[in-house]
């Protein structure tokens, strides 16, 4: 088997099944879940907070150089506390939703983003979901998953679930900004789950996840 601390790393569009697939590996699996969207509209949620503008990219910039974040893992969940608070409904109003490609185009966020997302390691192995998990943060893992499914069942995965969300915009920014754009690594095994149910799509992945263990150098 490879050698640990492994990592997971599933990207996708907004809507994909990440999160849902995300946290049923990390559970069958034992691993910290890290959940990089969330981070992200943490950063959001405190700029409107301290009235940061989010079209200022210097002063978003600067924002993020000093709050005083810090990572814990807290079942099994990896948060980012501000001030010792994880703000976990103020993080899902549509108005952080609406800010938040905004924040996550500004490089010197994405670069403070990756040196915290890949410290994680120090919590063991890891599921991490997000929009670069595979391109950027962590190239070098063999376990790289792409969920995605056409734009209109994305879209009523939402409105199922309740939440007011602009998906087609967001998605446009995230695939078109010229840092990190949301991309599919090539080494990526890509999982369309339109009309699958999350058992079947993390089964596949957890399938997926024993053969190419399988096949890596061991770690003794
Ligand atoms: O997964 P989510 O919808 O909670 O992500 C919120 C936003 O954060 C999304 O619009 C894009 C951005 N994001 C990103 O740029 N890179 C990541 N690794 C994760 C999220």
């Amino acid at each position: 088997m490879a050698p640990d601390p492994y990592i997971i790393a599933i990207d996708g569009p907004s809507a994909s099944g990440k999160s849902t697939n995300a946290r049923l590996i990390a559970r069958a699996l034992g691993c910290a879940y890290v959940d990089t969207g969330a981070m992200y509209r943490t950063l959001a949620w405190y700029c409107l907070r301290q009235g940061v503008p989010a079209d200022d990219a210097a002063a978003v910039a600067a924002t993020c150089r000093d709050w005083p974040a810090r990572l814990a893992c807290v079942d099994g969940h990896v948060r980012l506390l501000v001030e010792g608070y994880f703000p976990e409904k103020e993080i899902r109003t549509a108005e952080v939703s609406a800010l938040v490609p905004r924040i996550a185009a500004v490089p010197q966020v994405r670069d403070w983003m990756k040196s915290h997302q890949r410290d994680c390691t120090r919590f063991g192995n890891l599921v991490m979901e997000g929009r670069d998990i595979g391109t950027v943060i962590f190239p070098e893992t063999p376990l790289k998953f792409y969920l995605d499914a056409a734009a209109e069942v994305r879209q009523a995965r939402r409105e199922a679930d309740g939440v007011q969300d602009n998906l087609a915009e967001r998605d446009q920014r995230d695939r078109q900004r010229p840092v990190a754009p949301l991309a599919i690594a090539p080494d990526a095994i890509l999982i369309n789950n339109a009309g699958q149910t999350p058992q079947q799509t993390s089964e596949r992945i957890l399938s997926e996840i024993r053969r190419i263990r399988a096949l890596q150098p061991s770690a003794s």
